[in-house]
Formats: C-alpha cells, structure tokens, sequence
C-alpha cells in the first residue's frame, strides 16, 4: 500500500502562554500543502521494519513513523508487522511538520491495510499522544489549532494559491525555540479571529497581508537571514510572507504558479532548499 504524507505551513502562530505541562498553550491557523513525503506500508509475520531515502533518519524508535506503527499494532492488537519505506521530499527539520506527518499518514495507512476501522477521532488521540502538530496532519486542510496544537478546529478551504518554500541550511529543534521565547516578551500577537473571518470570507490576499507568527523573530535571532528571505519574496511578488511553525523555513504566497515559479528561480544556487507547491484542500 502506497500513502502519501503532505506537509503543513503556519498562515499564523500565536503563544498564549505557558502551561503546567510545560507545552506552549497555541493557536495556530494550519494549512496543509501538496508538498507529500511517499510511504509504502507492507504487512510482515511480526516486527516493525523502517527504511528510508536519508541516511542520517534513524529508522527504530526515535523515528516517529516507527512509534505510530508501534502504537497503532499495540492499541489494535495486531499480531502481524508492517515494513514501511519512506520516499521524504519534505526537508527534515524545518518547521513543516515533516515528521509529524509521516506519523499521521502511517496510523492512516495502517488502519486501511489492517481492516481495523478506527475512527478519525481514535486516530486523532492515538496521534496526538506522539506529537502536537499529528492530529491536524491526520485531518489535513484548513484549521486552527489550539491546547497544544493538538485541538483541531476545522475550516472552510482557501482558495488554491501557489507556494515558495525556502528552506535555510540549518536545523533548530522546536523546544530550542519555545525555550528561547520563554526569555523575551511578545511584540507582536497575530489577531487569530480576524483571520479566521479572511479565510471565511476567502480573502487570501487580506489572510496573506496580516499573517504573523511570534516564534518568528525567535527564530531569526539565530538565523538573521529569515526576515532578509521574507523581505525578497516580497519583492519578488509574493502577496504574504512568513515563517513556518519553529522554522526556519520561510514562505511565500503567489496568486499564480508562474509568479511562483519565477520567484523561486531568484531563490536558487545559494545553498537554501527551495520549493515550489501550492496550498491542498
Ligand atoms: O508535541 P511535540 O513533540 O511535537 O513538541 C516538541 C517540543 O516542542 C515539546 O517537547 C516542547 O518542548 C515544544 N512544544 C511546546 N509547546 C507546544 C508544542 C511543542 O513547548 N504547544
């Protein structure tokens, strides 16, 4: 069986505060993208068996993938194994849920090829028990999600608009960046409810005008090339830039995939990952 794992991108992220758990109480406005990791899901007479097509993903427990085929074999009782290769596409560590949805498409994927039936809702907790960012990659969409990001709030697609993702050469790990906004105060808030009202109303260009994410300047304090990659998507079109969930991904919105694509090309042979994609129903 061959199912495919789409990325997300944050059209915003704001952090309400911090909670007794000692997760980020968020709201986020989520948004799944045709960007999709490819995982083929082979049952076996027992175990679980991961590869996949980066040599530096580990492929035993500390892979999510790995732990969502454990958890869902161990809550269905399912006594045979499953061997899953993972074709990634989406850059690893950059602030689109790359893992995370390689988790959610796995307990998707083997609901189907076991015959098991668990509902969405079962898979949701299942999920978000793994990860925060899980039960909207499972839903996929348009959403806001809140608690930890694991609340998912479902709302009406946007109309298709076309992506750049520019991906910096350097990884910081999601708790890296919730520590450090633990130490600065927020400057800026996005304002959730009028945002949700674009989406509602299909203003993409009023969505993309007001998109704010507060990890954002977080993140540019150790990478300072984020705002510099926000500003030359700007200027090369794009109706709305921002970062991606902890980043450092950046992303640009265009109208037209010709306007996209032409952006990306002013992005190239500068050691950043760039990506053209568009948003995903
Ligand atoms: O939920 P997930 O395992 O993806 O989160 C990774 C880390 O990011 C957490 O261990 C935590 O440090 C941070 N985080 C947070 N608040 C959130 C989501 C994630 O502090 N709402």
């Amino acid at each position: 069986m061959e199912v495919f794992a789409n990325a997300k991108i944050n059209l915003s992220l704001d952090v309400l505060g911090v909670r007794e758990d000692g997760y980020h109480e968020v709201r986020m406005l989520m948004q799944s993208i045709g960007l999709a990791d490819r995982i083929t899901l082979d049952p076996i007479p027992s175990g679980i068996m991961l590869h996949t097509n980066r040599s530096y993903l580990p492929c035993d427990a500390r892979n999510l993938a790995y732990r969502a085929a454990e958890l869902f074999l161990k809550e269905t009782n399912t006594s045979s194994g499953v061997k899953m290769n993972i074709i990634k596409k989406i850059p690893v560590s950059a602030g689109l849920a790359g893992g995370s949805t390689d988790a959610a498409a796995v307990l998707v994927g083997l609901n189907q090829l076991f015959g098991t039936k668990l509902s969405r809702r079962r898979l949701c907790e299942l999920g978000g028990t793994l990860g925060s960012d899980i039960p909207f990659c499972i839903l996929g969409g348009t959403a806001l999600a809140t608690g930890r990001g694991e609340q998912i709030h479902r709302l009406p697609p946007l109309p298709k608009v076309y992506l750049v993702l520019v991906k910096p050469p350097i990884s910081i790990s999601t708790p890296k960046i919730y520590t450090a906004l633990d130490q600065q105060e927020i400057a800026c808030h996005p304002d959730t409810d009028a945002l949700i009202e674009k989406i509602k109303a299909r203003d993409v260009s009023g969505l993309a005008q007001e998109m704010v994410n507060v990890l954002e300047p977080v993140c540019e304090t150790f990478e300072p090339r984020i705002s510099e990659l926000r500003e030359k998507l700007l200027s090369c079109g794009a109706i709305g830039a921002r970062m991606s969930g902890s980043g450092p991904t950046v992303f640009g919105i265009f109208e037209t995939y010709e306007q996209a694509a032409r952006a990306a090309d002013a992005f190239r042979g500068r050691g950043d990952e760039v990506i053209v994609t568009s948003t995903r129903r």
